[in-house]
């Protein structure tokens, strides 16, 4: 993605968002198409980004995960940092190699990596009391280590058009937006209004 990003499209990236080992993730919108060609959306934390795109990670088995087999082209817009800036990534999402989705895991808290394995809807069908006690359970049994889920994956967005929202409180909110020619062999900046 380096190679043929303009540099002002880095430099914007790498000042808007937090860096990889940030432990504050940014939230993501992360919007999809079905298999019958309907929009979705939900939130997800951007695990890291990249010369070879922006990751996330989820469970394979999640709505999310069939809709990108059906359609890889997918949209993630940050709100970040906080309600001054947006950025709306479009472009096309892969499975991320192996070894960026364990390094992802192993990053996540151990909430969250208990979450991987107790994230399913038979759980969330559970009444509240029973879903506290098996939770306990779970973490007990574990000793509070969770190895990775086989369920765990993770996907690399490449990007095809970057747009950059920024507020300005003297004048007009303003959108610079970097898109790849649909060859990929070239990227073109324009400004939009806000
Ligand atoms: C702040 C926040 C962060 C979230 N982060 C993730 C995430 O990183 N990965 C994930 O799979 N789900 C995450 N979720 C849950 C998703 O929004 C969603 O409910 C879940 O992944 C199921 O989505 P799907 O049925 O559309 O696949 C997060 C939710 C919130 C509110």
């Amino acid at each position: 993605m380096t190679s043929a990003l303009p540099d002002e499209a880095w430099r914007l990236l790498t000042e808007w968002l937090p860096g990889n080992d940030d432990p504050e993730r940014p939230q993501i919108t992360l919007s999809t198409v079905d298999e019958d060609g309907d929009p979705d959306a939900r939130t997800v934390l951007l695990t890291s980004f990249g010369p070879d795109g922006f990751l996330f990670n989820t469970d394979g088995a999640s709505r999310k995960a069939a809709h990108i087999a059906a359609h890889p082209a997918v949209a993630m817009t940050v709100l970040w940092p906080g309600f001054t800036h947006q950025l709306v990534i479009r472009g096309t999402a892969a499975p991320a190699p192996a070894d960026r989705v364990a390094a992802a895991y192993r990053s996540r808290s151990p909430y969250l990596q208990q979450l991987a394995w107790l994230n399913t809807h038979e759980f969330a069908e559970l009444p509240r009391e029973e879903r506290v006690a098996a939770w306990a359970a779970f973490e007990e049994a574990h000793a509070g280590v969770f190895e990775q889920p086989e369920s765990w994956v993770g996907y690399l967005v490449t990007p095809t058009r970057l747009t950059f929202w920024s507020s300005n409180g003297d004048t007009a909110s303003q959108r610079v937006e970097f898109a790849r020619a649909a060859d990929g062999s070239a990227w073109s900046r324009r400004y939009l209004a806000g």
